[in-house]
């Protein structure tokens, strides 16, 4: 079985303020490099939660502006099965888990176009680490999907150790 993704045992405290950003009517970043449109939450906001304080702290990327994002999916649209070139893993939050939409991971190839997929399903409010690294795909009905993803600076396999090593696994 391919290690995708790892449900954290900490939830977000911050669900209301991200949804509120998102909402806000101030205009989503629209990047030319063909990825996602974003957002980005204040340093405040997200620290004021405090296993989010935990991870920049220690373990983002980069720096707090290139490493913490809102990310939009928009309504009716795919984002095909790629892997992350900047970053091996991610701490993800679905921030409108109603909304109707599926992320999944490529486990397996059965023939030329073929393949076994892994659904990562968000409950509500809690923290996932994410495998960047396992070929992935979004897609999405009629509403907008907002995640927040927070790059970090180890592989998956180093996190997971290090989340384990501070009780944030189930
Ligand atoms: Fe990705």
């Amino acid at each position: 079985m391919i290690d995708c993704y790892t449900k954290l045992s900490t939830t977000t405290t911050i669900n209301t303020e991200l949804l509120n950003l998102c909402n806000d009517g101030s205009a989503w970043i629209d990047p030319s490099i063909g990825t996602f449109c974003q957002k980005h939450p204040s340093m405040e906001l997200i620290r004021s939660d405090p296993f989010l304080n935990w991870v920049c702290e220690n373990y983002i990327l980069y720096d707090f502006r290139t490493s913490v994002h809102i990310f939009m999916l928009r309504p009716w649209s795919h984002y095909q099965l790629h892997t992350d070139k900047f970053r091996s893993a991610s701490i993800n939050m679905l921030i409108n888990p109603g909304a109707d939409s599926i992320s999944y991971f490529q486990t397996s190839e059965f023939y030329k176009l073929q393949c076994s997929i892994t659904e990562l399903q968000y409950e509500p409010l809690r923290y996932y680490l994410f495998n960047s690294r396992i070929p992935h795909a979004m897609t999405n009905r009629d509403s907008e999907r907002y995640l927040l993803s927070i790059s970090l600076k180890y592989d998956y396999a180093t996190m997971k150790g290090l989340l384990a090593d501070y009780s944030f696994l189930n």
